[in-house]
Formats: structure tokens, sequence, C-alpha cells
């Protein structure tokens, strides 16, 4: 007999944390993907506020950034009526999970992770058990949606690696229960440099507001962080070892228009580093333009971006219990 049943498709899942508004890195690693792939696969997407609470944030500007970066999440084209668009803290199920995982995860492979490292060298006076766990709880935000692809930035393979290896264990110890998630990490892009120290990740949290752009950043101020990106002495737009700062803005400049960089070299050919950083920051400006546009239409209407939250927490949390209850059962706990 012909097999009828609808053939599920791939899923995908990423969440953002909305410590503050996304940067060209944020958007050129992970949230351009996430509107890409969201025209072929079913895609889940969060705002990950309960990731946020690890730094303390005040808690009415959290509250303000939550909906603002949620907002954002459509502005940028993510369509509340083909995906899930939710916020993190709405789907108690995440945290359910990621207590039963921590019990599934060892002390070292945790205190191995580089950005617990790096963030308790920074924040020496703050390393609370939050941030330790924070890698677990972003393992439970994939593994209970069965997501197949995670589309992020560089800076998350090691925690994607660990997803894979708690589901891996629990699988191994109580047979097949979670898809081992794939990173989705783009050829260009996966990881954009500061604009005044190209040997370092651009961050939301950097202290020199010259360093990263942001997605709402105005025109003016764009062109203006361009201008004084640093480069070097060659004068020459080609991408090469040691060109850190060019590399960069030739990526920034691929993701923005779809050349490739031996395009770009022969585009700039003969040129001089004004005017491409020129072209780089006209190029992002217009990437930007309907992102921002959109946005201002969408954050002043707060019935609307509840009414799209409410439904995304709803649907979320169905999928999850599926997922959850699994879980539970494997591991023993009493059912009613
Ligand atoms: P977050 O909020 O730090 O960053 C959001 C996304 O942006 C990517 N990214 C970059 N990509 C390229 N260049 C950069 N300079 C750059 N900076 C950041 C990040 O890799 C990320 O994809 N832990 C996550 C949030 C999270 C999550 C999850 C992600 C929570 N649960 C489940 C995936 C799946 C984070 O802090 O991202």
């Amino acid at each position: 007999m012909e097999n009828t049943a609808p053939v599920r498709k791939k899923r995908v899942l990423s969440l953002i944390q909305p410590t503050s508004v996304p940067t060209i890195g944020n958007y050129f690693g992970a949230l351009k993907n996430w509107k890409n792939m969201s025209e072929e696969y079913d895609c889940i997407y969060g705002v990950a506020d309960l990731h946020a609470l690890t730094v303390h944030p005040e808690p009415a500007l959290l509250r303000k950034q939550s909906q603002e970066m949620f907002a954002l999440m459509l502005a940028i084209g993510l369509d509340p009526e083909k995906s899930i668009v939710f916020f993190q803290s709405h789907v108690h199920t995440h945290s359910e999970l990621a207590w039963i995982l921590n019990c599934y995860t060892q002390y070292g492979e945790a205190s191995r992770m580089t950005q617990f490292k790096d963030k308790s060298q920074k924040h020496a006076d703050n390393v609370n058990v939050g941030l330790f766990d924070y890698p677990v709880l972003m393992a439970a935000d994939i593994l209970i949606y069965q997501a197949d692809f995670v589309p992020v930035g560089a800076d998350q393979k090691q925690h994607l690696e660990l997803a894979r290896d708690i589901a891996d264990r629990f699988n191994t110890r109580h047979g097949s229960t979670f898809t081992l998630p794939e990173p989705f990490i783009g050829k260009v892009g996966a990881k954009i440099a500061s604009l005044q120290d190209p040997t370092q990740k651009m961050s939301k949290s950097d202290t020199n507001p010259r360093a990263s752009v942001s997605l709402l950043d105005p025109p003016d101020a764009i062109v203006k962080k361009f201008k004084s990106a640093v480069t070097d002495s060659e004068a020459c737009v080609r991408y090469a070892e040691g060109k850190d700062g060019i590399n960069n803005l030739m990526s920034i400049y691929s993701c923005c228009t779809g050349k490739g960089f031996d395009e770009i070299e022969k585009e700039f050919d003969g040129k001089g580093y004004g005017d491409f950083k020129l072209a780089v920051a006209q190029a992002v400006v217009d990437e930007f333009k309907p992102v921002q546009e959109e946005y201002a239409k969408l954050i002043n209407d707060k019935a609307y971006l509840n009414e799209c939250a409410k439904k995304g927490a709803e649907a979320a949390l169905k999928l999850t219990y599926r997922t959850l209850s699994k879980v539970q059962k494997k591991v023993g706990l009493y059912q009613l």
C-alpha cells in the first residue's frame, strides 16, 4: 500500500538574546539566514530572555529590549503565520527540560565552554551558576523541538556540539529520543569582526560605539562608522591573510550584495579604501532600510506584537509538550 503519511519538513530553530539592538554580526551571522531558511523549512525563532538574565539586566530595560527584539524579528521578514516566533520565558517547558539535561551534562564538559571561560574572566564579580548552565538551557531550547538545523554564527558552534553530545548520551541511555541537531553556519558572515579591532568578534556589548554597527543605526551613523573602520596600509582591496580589516569589510559587502571575493576585488581594482568603505556603508544602509521602515511601524503596535507572541507561545508549548512528556516518562518520573 502506498505510504500517504505527510513528510515532515526539516525543522529549524534559533534564538537571540535581547541584550541590545542586534549588530550586523548578529544579522549576517544569524538573522538573515533565519529569514532565508523560513521559506523552505518549518522554523521556530525565539527571544532568549532567560539567557539574558545571566548578566543581571535592569528589569525595565530587559522588558523593553525584549519587545524591541521581537519587533525586529518580525521586521526582518519572519512571518508569524508561517514560523513560530516567541519569547523563551513564555514556554516553561524549555526550563523543565534544561533541569533534566543538567543531570546528563558533566561538570567538566560545561567548564570547557570557551564562552563561559571568556565571560567569567571579563565579569569576575558575577560568575553565577546561570552563566555556567547557559549552554544546557540552550541545548534544551534546541532538543525540545527536535530541531534538524540551527542557524548560528561561528561563536555558537561549541555550544551546538555540546547539545549534540547531551542528546547522544541521553539517546544511548534511554533509546532514540532526540534528533541530533546540525549547526547551520554560513560560509560568509559567520564571524563579523569589530570595526575597530578586526581580530575580535563584533559584539553587542562592545563599549566602543564605533566598533559595531546596529540594525537600527541611522544611515549617517553607519557611514561614519565604516569611514573610521580600521584597515591596513596596503591600499589594495584583496582578501588575504593578515588583512583582517579589509577581509571583514569584504565579507560584509559580500553578505549585502551576494558578490564573491574575486568579483569584489575586480570591482575595486585601482580604487582606494575610502571608496571601498563608502560602498560597503551604502550597501549596509540599503540592506537595513526596509527593516528599519518596517520596525518603525511595528514597534508602536503593541497589541499586534502581543497577539503574535501569544500565538507563538501557544504553538511552541504544544510542540514542546510532546518531547517533554516523552523525556519525563523515559527518565522514570511518576506519571498520572
Ligand atoms: P547571541 O544573542 O549572542 O547572538 C545571536 C546570534 O548572532 C550570532 N553572532 C554573530 N554572528 C556573526 N558575527 C558576529 N560577530 C556575531 N555575534 C553574534 C550568534 O552566533 C547567534 O547565532 N546563545 C545564543 C542564543 C541562544 C540560542 C539558543 C541560539 C539561546 N538558545 C538555541 C541557538 C539555539 C546567543 O547568545 O546568541
